[in-house]
């Protein structure tokens, strides 16, 4: 099984980006715990983070035929873009979203989500466990889908 991470903007400032709200966790070490758990399941995660609206769009697409599901974190672009939500859409892979801060309990604005309702799941306010529940439900949600 293949397992697409998608990290979106500033989640690259992980550990140094307001600590009291997304913890004190590097990036490189969510993903290398990720990983080390899909392996030990016999899944595989490739991992992807861009600033970049564009390049997210573009990895998304590039899943289509290699990958079984997508644990995203889509950082502001959550808030703002019809486009990843179209894209997630277009390859018709179950994807779960994830975030670290609980985005109910903070400004207005990060309230709606273009991508929740079309979602397998939705994770948030956990801190990087998140992550791997997010992993988790994707590979639980593959057994089901593949007896
Ligand atoms: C975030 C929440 C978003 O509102 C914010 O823009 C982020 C991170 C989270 O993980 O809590 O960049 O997705």
């Amino acid at each position: 099984m293949e397992i697409l991470l998608l990290n979106g903007p500033n989640l690259n400032m992980l550990g140094k980006r307001e600590p009291q709200t997304y913890g004190h966790l590097t990036l490189d070490a969510i993903v290398d715990n990720l990983s080390a758990l899909a392996t030990e399941a016999g899944a595989r995660l490739q991992h992807f983070q861009s600033n970049a609206e564009h390049a997210l769009i573009d990895r998304i697409h590039a899943a289509i035929d290699n990958v079984d599901a997508i644990i995203i974190n889509p950082g502001a672009f959550t808030h703002t873009s019809i486009a990843l939500r179209d894209a997630l859409l277009s390859v018709n892979i179950p994807f779960i979203e994830v975030h670290l801060s609980n985005v109910h309990a903070r400004e207005p604005f990060r309230h709606h989500s273009y991508l929740s309702d079309v979602a397998a799941g939705v994770i948030l306010g956990l801190g990087a466990l998140g992550y791997q529940l997010a992993l988790t439900a994707a590979l639980n949600l593959y057994q089901s889908n593949h007896p």
